[in-house]
């Protein structure tokens, strides 16, 4: 084999991951799939070769011309949908977060490692060339022991309004933007194992038809289907000692935000601006790095993606990585849920 041939699952998120395996050199996009026609139609004249559109994606996993399946559907689906993918021996790659709670991403991490098939997060936080630079860094000793790290995502109002799936049980605003800083700052900090969480989350904006996307407010009919968290924050303990403060707004009176913050004994880091923080000959030496313009993180994750079937590269995005910080974030919103720390030894 020495070409992957694709099939893209939901055309929000599959548009972005699609075009990028579509234009790798060893990927080709030869299936989509959504419940909506139109959506496929549109994004079917993007592509260098006609696909194959299918509205059953059962009937998708079944075709043999498919080797794997990128997953971009609401949370709630991802885990039935690459599930069908596995069975049917298919290569598997999911968007954030993993799934909708922990027993089910559980289940597709079990069965896709029995499997023996390549799985992998989709994850665009952690391959972007920020994070990827920071990760090189850490590799090459830069910051000594790291021992703390900050990871916030806020906006000022930002709950998602295009698709109910968000705002029911399963979606939220931890599942769907803390967990990108939750996994890049987890990621950086070498994937200590949690040992314990403790946390805060409530909605404070959407039941109420406040801090919608752009300020838009949507018809009682969507909003009073609200069911989900608007913010969360709270403290991850790690094995080692290591701690990890995250946050996430959906909508909040602060000004909207994407940051982590690293703290090792030799230096320290900010992500945006891209900022590192030494002490040379007893003085603070802060230098701000500009990075040049780069791949994006969809080509970063598609070429990576395609060297670990074709290639037999190690996979650094595992979904099994996708298991462990959803661990995190489930026990977070159960901390909140009963006002104790939860425990994950
Ligand atoms: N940066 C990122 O990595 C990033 C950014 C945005 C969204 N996401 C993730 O992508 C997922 C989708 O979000 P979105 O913003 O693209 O939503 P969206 O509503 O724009 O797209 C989802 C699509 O999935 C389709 N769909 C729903 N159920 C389906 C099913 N059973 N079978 C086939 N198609 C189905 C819908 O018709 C829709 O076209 C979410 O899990 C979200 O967390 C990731």
């Amino acid at each position: 084999m020495n070409e992957v041939r694709v099939a893209i699952v939901g055309m929000g998120i599959g548009r972005p991951n699609g075009r990028a395996i579509a234009s790798d050199p060893r990927g080709r996009v030869v299936a989509l799939c959504d419940l909506v026609e139109e959506r496929m139609r549109e994004f079917s004249v993007e592509l260098p070769e006609p696909p194959k559109l299918y509205t059953d994606y059962r009937e998708m996993c079944r075709d043999p011309e498919i080797d794997a399946v990128f997953v971009g559907t609401p949370n709630q689906w991802h885990v039935p949908v690459a599930l069908e993918a596995v069975k049917n021996d298919k290569h598997v790659m999911v968007t954030k977060p993993l799934a909708d709670s922990e027993d089910a991403a559980r289940h597709l991490v079990e069965a896709a490692e029995a499997a023996g098939v390549v799985n992998m997060m989709s994850l665009s936080t952690r391959f972007a060339d920020p994070v990827r630079y920071l990760g090189r860094l850490i590799d090459d000793g830069e910051f000594g022991d790291l021992y703390y790290a900050r990871a916030r995502s806020v906006r000022r109002s930002g709950i998602p309004d295009w698709n109910l799936g968000f705002i029911q049980a399963g979606g939220g605003a931890f599942r769907d933007m803390g967990v990108h800083v939750l996994d890049a700052a987890w990621w950086l900090l070498g994937q200590p194992r949690p040992v314990s969480v403790a946390g805060v989350a409530g909605a404070r904006f959407g039941p109420y038809g406040k801090g919608y996307w752009h300020f838009h407010e949507p018809a009682p009919e969507f909003y009073s289907q609200y069911a989900a968290d608007d913010y969360a924050g709270g403290f991850i303990r790690f094995e080692g000692g290591l701690g990890l403060q995250v946050e996430s707004f959906w909508a909040s009176h602060q000004p909207g935000e994407v940051q982590i913050e690293l703290f090792g004994t030799q230096a320290g880091a900010r992500l945006r601006p891209l900022t590192l923080y030494r002490t040379v000959s007893g003085a603070p030496q802060d230098v701000t790095v500009e990075l040049p313009e780069g791949a994006k993180p969809w080509d970063h994750i598609a070429a990576h993606f395609i060297e670990c079937i074709l290639d037999g590269a190690e996979c650094h995005a595992p979904l099994r990585h996708g298991l462990i910080v959803q661990e995190m974030m489930e026990a977070l919103l159960k901390s909140a849920e009963t006002g104790r720390e939860v425990n994950l030894e």
